[in-house]
């Protein structure tokens, strides 16, 4: 079994994630985690908070707290959330920890000694009305790419270029709106990503069985325009990782922290680092670094796509220069954007769903379901309250929830709340468990390609076939002329649940091990092999009738949440 290291991009503190955040990396990261220690192996799946930067700055100075209070309790509220969700982390971290500092410290005089940083007196955007210098993303004006009016200076969020503040036209202060922006002198670390462009590009193009999203992304940083540039890798700021090359002072860099984004990526090794200091696991190296075992490893992120090209170039960057032996990642999953109702989800406007309101109105599995079975893969997707009444009461309601209160409640009041033991099965019951074996292999296919949306449908089609068979053989019609043959049924439709339950569980968790406990089953097994698995359930094995396991989304649900979330948030 391949031991598998799991890692999803570190949502930022300041602020309470939407779910086209948790879509894009979070809930896909996690039912690849929760499917593969289904199937028996070593995971290590590791999330964090992403504490540094000008936005924790300024969403604590919004509430009135020191940085440090503002992003201990942010940590908190999004961890809770995430525990909602069901995302099953072994580690929920903070960039803010003193494992990362030190690390990221590490790796500036990895670099340095490997010649890869140079120091450099640069001009930088400072703003008489705010009496700051403005970092990248608080310089917002019009993208001279593809003319995108709102493009931050770190980043066009329309075209995905990597942009320099003094590159946009018309630039602003975000913080007041101010044009009263000036150029001023000061001195800043470049990580000399240019000089390690080649290897990179052997790199990207090794990596054949990648998403054609992930690579594209990465070409183009790598051969559009002038290529790969230098990164500035620090900031005039007082909330970060303070500038220095291991244990030693950088001497002019007095005060000022490295960027967000040279931190941010260290994290997920420091993470491990914080799991073990946790007491939670032992001996991180095993899964970090290649000459303590991390060879045996295979290493896969979760992303959205404007994360990608920190993903594909500066973090491998910052990984190869260091000329050490650090595990780089094997396969980068990302995606598209999720749309909400015809525009985009905002946080600023508050506009569309957010985690903490959604875990208000319905139960995690809900979402889960929905958000993985229209994940954003090969292009946008779109949320809208119908498409999400709809998919949520039928395939949920109508067809999973549907078959288990029937079959259940049919045994009870014909027979008895245990699996009957009578009739042979025939035919109708041998062609279902063929049919569901060539099926769970699909499902296992896709599930470990990571095509979320196709395993959904795969998934969607196995609970169906269970439903078709019901409906087909119609056990309370066959009771009433061969109640043996009915016993027969009711037993195979039986032992569907908990069947169900362990193949559903990477999606739909909490009511997976709703279904276990209706069949009272403690120790779910993986069915590598279907016939024995739908023999699990035993003649004569109690069961309990569920409650309802999901409640139906009314038309007057719909149309409250949808004009509640269409406003603005506070
Ligand atoms: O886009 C984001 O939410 C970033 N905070 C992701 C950082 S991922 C990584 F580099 F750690
Ligand atoms: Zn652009």
């Amino acid at each position: 079994m391949t031991r598998h290291l799991i890692t999803s991009a570190i949502p930022y503190i300041n602020g309470i994630k939407h779910l086209g955040n948790l879509v894009g990396s979070q809930l896909p990261a996690d039912l690849y985690a929760r499917y593969l220690r289904a199937r028996g192996h070593e995971v290590l799946f590791l999330c964090a908070t992403d504490e540094h930067g000008t936005p924790a700055e300024l969403a604590a100075a919004k509430a009135g707290k020191p940085v440090e209070d503002y992003c201990a309790e942010m940590h908190e509220v999004q961890a809770r959330i995430a525990d909602g969700f069901g995302l099953s982390f072994d580690h929920f971290g903070r960039s803010s920890s003193i494992q990362n500092q030190r690390l990221t410290q590490h790796f500036a005089g990895a670099l340095y000694n490997e010649g890869l940083i140079e120091e450099v007196e640069q001009r930088q955007i400072y703003s008489e009305t705010d009496g700051r210098f403005l970092p990248d993303r608080y310089v917002e004006g019009t993208c001279p790419n593809c003319g995108f009016e709102d493009a931050r200076g770190d980043q066009c969020d329309n075209c995905t270029k990597q942009l320099d503040p003094e590159d946009l036209i018309n630039p602003r202060s975000t913080v007041s709106g101010a044009t009263d922006l000036e150029m001023r002198a000061t001195k800043h670390l470049f990580l000399k990503q240019s000089k390690m462009k080649d290897r990179l590009d052997d790199w990207i193009n090794s990596k054949t069985d990648w998403p054609v999203l992930t690579t594209s992304i990465a070409k183009k940083w790598l051969h559009d325009g002038d290529g790969l540039q230098d990164r500035g890798i620090t900031r005039d700021l007082s909330w970060g990782v303070p500038v220095k090359r291991g244990d030693e002072d950088w001497p002019g860099m007095e005060g000022k922290v490295f960027y967000v984004w040279f931190d941010a990526p260290i994290e997920y090794i420091a993470c491990a680092q914080e799991w073990v200091d946790a007491g939670k696991g032992s001996d991180w190296e095993r899964w970090w670094r290649t000459d303590k075992g991390a060879d045996d490893v295979r290493y896969t992120q979760f992303m959205g796509k404007d994360n990608v090209p920190f993903h594909t170039l500066s973090f491998p960057a910052t990984i190869m220069g260091s000329n050490e032996p650090w595990k780089l990642v094997d396969y980068i999953k990302s995606f598209n954007y999720l749309t909400y109702d015809g525009g985009q989800f905002s946080t600023s406007r508050g506009r569309g769903v957010f985690m903490d309101q959604a875990l208000e109105i319905l139960p995690a599995d809900t979402w889960r379901w929905w958000l993985l079975s229209h994940a954003p893969e090969t292009s946008d997707a779109e949320f809208t309250w119908e498409n999400f009444q709809a998919s949520v009461n039928k395939d949920l309601a109508d067809v999973l929830g549907n078959f288990i209160s029937r079959i259940t409640k049919f045994c009870r009041s014909k027979f008895s709340e245990a699996v009957p033991e009578a009739g042979e099965y025939g035919p109708a019951e041998h062609a279902l468990i063929a049919d569901l074996s060539e099926r769970v292999s699909r499902y296992q296919a896709a599930m470990e390609a990571m095509e979320v949306r196709k395993s959904a449908a795969e998934l969607r089609a196995i609970w169906a076939a269970g439903n078709e068979y019901l409906q087909a053989e119609a056990p309370w019609t066959t009771f009433k002329t061969d109640p043996d043959k009915a016993a027969a049924q009711v037993r195979l439709a039986l032992n569907l649940i908990p069947f169900y339950a362990v193949l559903s569980a990477p999606f739909i968790p909490d009511a997976a091990a709703s279904m276990l406990s209706c069949v009272r089953v403690d120790q779910p097994i993986w069915p590598d092999d279907v016939p024995a698995a739908l023999a699990q359930l035993a003649p004569g094995h109690a069961f309990d009738v569920p409650e309802v396991l999901f409640a139906k989304i009314t038309d007057e649900q719909r149309e409250e949440w949808a004009e509640k979330f269409a406003g603005v948030r506070t």
